[in-house]
């Protein structure tokens, strides 16, 4: 199957699963994101350990949007389904879609993941930048972690804003620069952009956060929480190393890549944030 989108990453990780790899399948089976900890949940370096904090992760996004029974609800950028999945298991009469540009990854989801009696699940095929949906058909939007792939946020927020109905919320998770690191990371873009390249595929973590915030309210959004997780997400990275080296693909690219973006979000450079927008109700 064609994918009208470059990601390299995806292409070790679908074969991986393909394949039954195990930690790559306990560890990324599901969700395909950084993990959350916090005091009451500490590492301990396993991929159990990483897959319960992404499950964490995801939650929290979900939360932030407020989903809740009842609602219709999309997650854009969906990967292999596993949000869709998480609020299937929690949520009641729900109507859930996923939406993701490669077709691969949603023909695993459409294949592993199965409305619960009583909710309904669609994923579709899309640009998160040019939806395949109607005006107002969602309470809630989602994009864990992907609208740092998107050709556009100013596109994806002007998107959001149309398939939301009035009052609706937009919750997601990114990465952001301090105003500081704008040009740091610049640089640092030319000793790792080919390693950006080679493994993640398109990527802008260049647009810091009032300059995010501004984008979305040019598009009709008002910002509502803003919340600083970079501290909570840090446990991910040598996680990320460890399977980088496993899978040998790319491995020490990855590996220096994955070490350098630790780095500069230790150092509160690269920052996570989960923010939320609403769309006015009136
Ligand atoms: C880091 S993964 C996150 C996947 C999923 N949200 C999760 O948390 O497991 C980024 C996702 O964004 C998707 N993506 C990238 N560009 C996209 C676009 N323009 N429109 C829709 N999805 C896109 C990728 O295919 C991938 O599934």
């Amino acid at each position: 199957m064609t994918t009208s989108i470059d990601l390299p990453y995806f292409d070790v990780l679908l074969e991986g699963l393909r394949q039954g790899h195990p930690d790559l399948s306990v560890g990324f089976g599901r969700h395909v994101h950084w993990g959350y900890w916090d005091d009451a949940h500490r590492p301990d370096g396993s991929m159990v350990d990483f897959a319960a904090a992404a499950e964490r992760l995801c939650r929290r996004v979900c939360d932030a949007g407020s989903a809740r029974d009842g609602q219709s609800i999309l997650d854009v950028g969906c990967g292999l389904g596993g949000t869709v999945a998480s609020l299937n298991e929690r949520l009641s009469d729900v109507k859930l879609a996923g939406l993701n540009i490669d077709a691969r990854q949603i023909e695993r989801a459409r294949r592993e993941v199965h409305a619960r009696p009583g909710n309904e699940i669609v994923f579709h095929e899309g640009d998160a930048c040019k939806m395949p949906f109607p005006d107002a058909s969602f309470d809630v939007v989602l994009a864990v972690e992907c609208a740092f792939h998107f050709p556009s946020r100013a596109r994806f927020f002007a998107e959001a804003r149309r398939v939301l109905r009035p009052g609706g919320v937009l919750s997601l998770c990114d990465f952001l620069p301090s105003k500081l690191a704008v040009p740091i990371l610049r640089a640092q873009d030319l000793v790792f952009g080919g390693y950006v390249r080679n493994v993640v595929g398109p990527t802008d973590v260049s647009i810091p956060l009032d300059r995010y915030l501004g984008l979305a309210r040019e598009a009709g959004l008002t910002p509502a929480i803003e919340e600083d997780i970079t501290r909570n997400t840090l446990p991910t990275y040598p996680i990320l190393q460890k399977i980088a080296l496993e899978m040998g693909v790319h491995g020490l690219t990855a590996k220096w890549g994955v070490g350098a973006m630790g780095l500069v979000s230790r150092l509160a450079l690269l920052r996570y944030l989960i923010l939320t927008f609403k769309k006015p109700a009136a």
